[in-house]
């Protein structure tokens, strides 16, 4: 199951050839079914995020989603997934994420529970062998059953490499893993395969979809930023970060929608230690609905800000400018 050689990657649209200028018309419409397609799901992409999906597809490469948390970067992944109607496999990265973890580790209990039962057959095989090089080759010949594809229990990595129709990778906030973590990676991202010693190389049954993603808490190395697309999503303008609201928060009136949106972009452009992300916006939307407000009005403001501000002296800081806030949101267009 593991030598087969990759097929076509997956597609949005039947089979996407690569793009040329030729077909570059067909990529346009394919570009925008995909942004439709998220929309079905909920999800809203900018040009630049379609864009960039449907280019990792057609060119079959991973692609790498950077910018501030809470932009919608995970989210990307499982809306793709959803799309495509794969599943999702997710690998999350963290300070001291090993192979053992994010690829296979051997099933010792397994083996050792075998190894027990067949105890006698050992015996057997052992048995008239003369002297240790001839014990050592039988011995070898019985290792191979063991350190088998039947003894791997496989983690992400080689569960999407193994996914027969094809999965969606995630690998989610690669800047929390380390430098060694992020050079592993390098042969599975370049060639959709990995090596394990006892096996030889394991290729992947169908290309899988891949996503990293980072907070950027730390650079990125070169080498692994060669081997993918790059997306860079900011935080969203106005009319991008509405539809967003009104694919999340129907509920939520036009006009509190409108208001609540030019609230929140004037919060990122003052000096904080924390701007409220795509995440805040949305919980604050929800939480509007819930308390039934009809109008952004600075005695309620001031007693949500918490939802929007994690740090005190943000609250603090903004608290006294909420009434002309709220008054240029209310004129905002
Ligand atoms: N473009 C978008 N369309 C719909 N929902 C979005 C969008 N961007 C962000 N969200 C929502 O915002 C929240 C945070 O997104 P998430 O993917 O967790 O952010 P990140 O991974 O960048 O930290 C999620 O609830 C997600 O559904
Ligand atoms: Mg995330």
């Amino acid at each position: 199951m593991a030598t087969a050689q990759p097929t076509q990657p997956l597609n949005f649209l039947g089979n996407l050839t690569p793009v040329t200028t030729a077909n570059a018309p067909d990529a346009r419409v394919a570009i925008a079914a995909t942004q439709r397609g998220f929309e079905t799901f909920g999800y809203i992409a900018s040009d630049a995020i379609a864009t960039a999906v449907y280019l990792a597809q057609a060119l079959s490469k991973p692609i790498l989603v950077e910018g501030p948390p809470g932009v919608g970067k995970t989210e990307l992944a499982t809306a793709t997934a959803s799309l495509l109607g794969k599943p999702l496999i997710r690998l999350q990265c963290y300070e001291g994420l090993d192979e053992a973890k994010a690829l296979y580790e051997w099933k010792y209990g397994k083996q050792l529970l075998y190894t027990q039962v067949l105890k006698e057959k050992l015996g057997d095989l052992m048995a008239g062998a003369n002297g240790l090089k001839e014990s050592l080759t039988r011995l070898h010949e019985f290792d191979d059953t063991f350190f088998s594809e039947e003894f791997i229990e496989p983690r992400p990595l080689l569960k999407a490499l193994w996914a027969k129709e094809g999965a969606v990778l995630l690998i989610d906030e690669i800047d929390k893993s380390d430098q060694e973590f992020e050079a592993f990676l390098l042969e599975l991202l370049q060639d959709y395969q990995i090596s394990v010693p006892e096996l030889g190389t394991i290729k992947a049954v169908t290309t899988p979809v891949v996503f990293l993603t980072s907070n950027n808490t730390r650079e990125i190395g070169d080498a692994l930023k060669r081997r993918c697309l790059h997306l860079y999503i900011p935080f969203p303008d106005s009319a991008l970060e509405q539809r967003i609201i009104a694919s999340r928060v129907p509920e939520l009136g036009h006009d509190l929608r409108r208001q609540l949106v030019a609230f929140v972009q004037s919060l990122r452009g003052l000096d904080l230690k924390k701007v409220p992300a795509v995440s805040e916006t949305i919980d604050w939307a929800r939480t509007l609905v819930l308390l039934h407000a009809t109008e952004l009005e600075p005695d309620f403001v001031r007693g949500t800000l918490n939802v929007l501000l994690k740090f005190q002296e943000d609250i603090e800081h903004v608290d006294a400018q909420v009434p002309t806030l709220t008054r240029l949101a209310a004129q905002a267009r």
